[in-house]
């Protein structure tokens, strides 16, 4: 305690001095301080000091933390408010329960248009506690790891809050995710409880989801219990390991004791794809994920007590666990859970949707705007927009078409779009336009700038820092935050071999950016083999993978190329075995349903060019550099092809993608 009064102080001083601001502005946390720009300098010259200011006054501790931050990015070590103790479902329930227990907590914005249904805080809280004493009745403990197979709905957010009430780890695996994808995913995290419902609906289209999960259970022999909520009226068939969720729910207590939680204990794992491997379950613990979540909520988005929060992602994806549930929650907004599509019924469906919940902040996806952009702006202009203030993109770049669409239609020109750059591993947004300033210049497409804390850097390919502006590089950061993934659970050392060993002392995002004359960040797209399908995250090789699977081939190699829609599609080449005489059309619906089964629908390929042979150095290696040029028809980009085995492959690569248009 001794330590923490002494840097508030430091950190009082500085604010006055810089921003000639009066005490209480500190005290009411950061509103109201004038030269946001100077405290983001301040927030990473003396990042410690920021910090535990923030972290003292945005989050409500049970014992305060005594360091605020224990960190070596050269080790993968990181660490932040050690000492402190906490539960993370206080502070995004019992808190705003506390003080206004009416206010709507989650609107959940149904399939059928028009079937919304509202949350309290109070009402919410009695979910999550019921909910939280149904699990510990059965067993599960603090330190367990929870599998959530659901869609977007509140009995997901009550399971997620649950788990954090209890002090168990959970796993939300995306609920478009396949059987097996999520048989991997629950052996991995070693679960031994899932969460899912009898049937989900999206689009008009029922999924069985509990079905999945069966099929799932039989190569995952240390799932105990299943909890099956219901999303439809329709019964689906209980095993002996299943539970009625809501009505084993409704016999458990409302009151339900929350664990005490030491800010580095597990909050949750995610699963995501890397460039090699499998999926890997990065880790995000208390304290500083809630706060990194919920402070860059407030600035980023510019969201005000009483707002309306309408973030359209899934639950299953970073974006869904802090700007759907952790940060809103932790901020008391009204947060809307959006089951749905953006064109169903019809491509209006978002606006409709902000004019009925009177939305005020509107967050989605590039992929989606692109789409709906196509539709024409009758269905936007159908529909009053004018209570939204601020308009966010995440995922994957916004082109400027697509941005310019974003502010002219829907924004009737007069609402900031903010382009969002960050990762699940970030754990929340990292560059955006307006981390600090309300009122700072936007350029259309462009991250902008670092929020309070980040220091991004841009390196050359010696791993030289790059110091100049105008000029592009890999993009990493020189300082942790308190928001950033702690682990791989089970690998720590793929951890410190993927982000921290690149480029010795910094993390490195994975992502190239080009930083401009005025030092503004714009990201130009991934380094590695990872590629981004409507905003979904997929490696290349784990596409490969299920591709090689099949008998009749012999090798493959999957690139993404730029999709109108999508961002990025993606394409397979495939070398079959000799002597395989098939259908290519049969093999090819065969390969597509192979990847669909196995990962998702949306890693499926858009296109598959079978080839004698892939063009390969002559060491072996397959030169995806040679591929990713000819699915972009980039013929004059193929560059050096000096240590190629052998040239004519290429021509015939070339020949075969012609044929394939
Ligand atoms: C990758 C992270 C951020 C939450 C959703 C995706 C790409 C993300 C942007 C953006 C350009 C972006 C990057 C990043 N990406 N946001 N605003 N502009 N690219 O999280 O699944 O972990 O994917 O998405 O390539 O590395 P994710």
């Amino acid at each position: 305690p001794k330590l923490n009064s002494k840097l508030f102080k430091a950190f009082k001083c500085e604010i006055i001095k810089i921003c000639r601001c009066k005490l209480t502005y500190v005290a009411a946390g950061l509103e109201g301080v004038s030269g946001r720009a100077a405290l983001r300098e301040l927030s990473v010259s003396n990042s410690e000091s920021f910090w535990a200011a923030v972290a003292r006054h945005r989050l409500c501790w049970s014992t305060p933390f005594h360091t605020v931050q224990d960190c070596d990015l050269s080790r993968g070590k990181i660490k932040w408010f050690e000492g402190g103790k906490l539960n993370v479902s206080v502070n995004c329930l019992d808190r705003h329960v506390h003080t206004c227990p009416e206010r709507v907590a989650l609107i959940w914005e149904r399939d059928e248009r028009g079937s919304e249904m509202k949350y309290t805080y109070g009402e919410l809280l009695e979910m999550t506690c019921r909910l939280g004493n149904l699990l510990r009745r059965h067993g599960v403990k603090r330190g367990d790891c929870v599998t959530i197979y659901m869609p977007t709905c509140p009995l997901a957010v009550a399971s997620m809050l649950a788990c954090a009430r209890i002090g168990a780890a959970h796993n939300v695996v995306f609920a478009g995710f396949s059987a097996d994808a999520l048989a991997e995913r629950i052996r991995d995290a070693q679960s031994s409880t899932v969460i899912t419902v009898n049937q989900g609906v999206r689009g008009g289209k029922v999924t069985e989801l509990k079905k999945t999960v069966d099929t799932a259970m039989q190569s995952c022999p240390t799932v105990k219990q299943v909890f099956v909520a219901m999303r439809t009226d329709n019964p689906v068939t209980m095993t002996a390991r299943d539970i009625a969720m809501e009505e084993e729910m409704l016999k458990e207590d409302v009151v339900c004791e929350p664990a005490v939680m030491n800010s580095e204990d597990v909050l949750f794992l995610l699963y995501t794809s890397g460039s090699t491997g499998k999926p890997k379950g990065l880790v995000h613990t208390q304290a500083g994920y809630l706060l990194y979540a919920a402070l860059t909520h407030r600035y980023v988005f510019s969201y005000h007590d009483g707002d309306v929060f309408g973030c359209v992602a899934d639950i299953g994806w970073i974006t869904g666990h802090s700007y759907v549930v952790y940060g809103p929650l932790a901020n008391g907004a009204t947060t809307v859970l959006f089951e749905s599509t953006p064109i169903y019924p019809d491509p209006g469906r978002y606006w409709d949707m902000v004019e009925r919940l009177k939305i005020n902040q509107f967050y989605g996806a590039p992929t989606a705007i692109r789409l709906l952009l196509k539709y024409g702006d009758q269905w936007v202009n159908k529909y009053d927009r004018s209570t939204l203030k601020t308009l966010g993109s995440v995922g994957e770049p916004i082109n400027t078409e697509a941005w310019e669409w974003y502010h002219r239609v829907v924004g009737d020109g007069r609402c900031p779009v903010v382009d969002t750059w960050w990762q699940t591993e970030t754990g929340g947004i990292c560059i955006a336009p307006r981390p600090s300033d309300p009122d700072a210049e936007i350029v259309p497409g462009m991250a902008m700038r670092p929020f309070f804390g980040i220091n991004p850097v841009l390196m050359d390919t010696e791993g030289e820092v790059l110091t100049s502006n105008n000029t592009s590089g890999a993009l990493c950061m020189a300082q942790p935050w308190p928001g950033m993934a702690r682990t791989i659970h089970n690998n720590h050392q793929r951890f410190i071999d993927t982000y921290f060993q690149p480029y010795p002392g910094y993390f490195f995002t994975g992502d190239g950016a080009y930083r401009s004359e005025e030092g503004y960040y714009q990201i130009t797209g991934r380094l590695d083999d990872v590629i981004n399908v409507s905003g979904h995250r997929i490696g290349t090789a784990e596409i490969e993978d299920v591709v090689n699977q099949c008998p009749a081939v012999a090798e493959s190699a999957v690139v993404g190329y730029t999709h109108s829609i999508k961002g990025q599609g993606v394409y397979a080449f495939v070398v079959l075995k000799k002597g395989i005489d098939v259908q290519e059309a049969d093999l090819s619906r065969q390969l597509n349903g192979m990847v669909s089964e196995k990962i998702a629908k949306y890693a499926s390929p858009d296109f598959i060019q079978f080839a004698k042979r892939l063009p390969k150095t002559r060491s072996g290696k397959i030169m995806r550099r040679v591929l990713r040029k000819v699915v972009e028809s980039d013929l004059e980009g193929l560059g050096d092809l000096s240590t190629l085995d052998d040239p004519a492959a290429v021509q015939e690569i070339i020949q075969g993608h012609e044929k394939l248009l």
